[in-house]
């Protein structure tokens, strides 16, 4: 794990996760194997989004003894999907922690404006009680994320985090200013949005890649 330069934003620098998502930057990357690197790459993501949960313990036997045994406490998660391509996240996410709670979030970007317009939302009613880990494989102009996260937090939602693969910087500093108590984890910080805002270098339309749309 390292710091980024930027506040509130993790970039897991760990060789296998960058390795894995070189593969995937790979234009000439199959699509069975960008869906099989993302399903690996999100379950590491995962791992290190879910670092600081609170632990309790439970009184267990093993075989030989009694002992305290460290268990998970406090808030369940809910896997909040920014459809279609968070879908791609949630799978190795679930694989990890497979009793979340999962919600999905229907938003697509106007290809003129940019802007997210949301066309579904289907949520656990109990978010305020829950740790709410936002999946988006890309945070390009920001627009998607920090619309999630407002419909999120209008339906209760407190404690949020959201998980990506590669960010922008546009994206970063929107989500920033617009969510700053939600913290960023993602493999790459990517240099810049092109006139259509993708990122670039970037992997290209993460949906198109994992589910062979083009
Ligand atoms: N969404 C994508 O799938 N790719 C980008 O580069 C930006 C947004």
């Amino acid at each position: 794990m390292a710091g980024s330069g930027w506040d509130g934003v993790t970039v897991i620098d760990h060789p296998l996760v960058q390795h894995k998502l070189s593969l995937m930057r790979d234009r000439n990357t199959s699509t069975l194997d960008f869906r099989r690197l993302l399903r690996e790459i999100s379950m590491l993501l995962c791992y290190e989004a879910t670092r600081d949960l609170e632990l309790t313990t439970a009184t267990i036997e093993t075989p030989l003894t009694t002992m305290e045994a460290p268990v998970l406490a406090g808030k369940k998660l809910v896997f909040a999907s920014i459809l279609r391509a968070g879908n791609g996240l949630l799978e190795g996410m679930l694989d990890l922690v497979p009793a979340a709670r999962v919600a999905h979030i229907g938003l697509y970007r106007d290809p003129k404006t940019l802007v997210a317009v949301e066309y579904y939302f289907k949520a656990p009613d109990d978010l305020h009680e829950r740790r709410v880990i936002v999946l988006d494989p890309m945070l390009a102009t920001g627009n998607s994320s920090v619309a999630a996260v407002d419909r999120l937090k209008e339906r209760g939602a407190s404690d949020l985090r959201f998980v990506c693969l590669l960010a922008a910087p546009e994206g970063i500093e929107r989500m920033r200013a617009g969510h700053p108590d939600v913290p960023i984890v993602t493999a790459a910080v990517d240099e810049r949005l092109d006139s259509h805002g993708y990122i670039v270098p970037g992997l290209g339309d993460a949906g198109d890649r994992m589910f062979g749309t083009k």
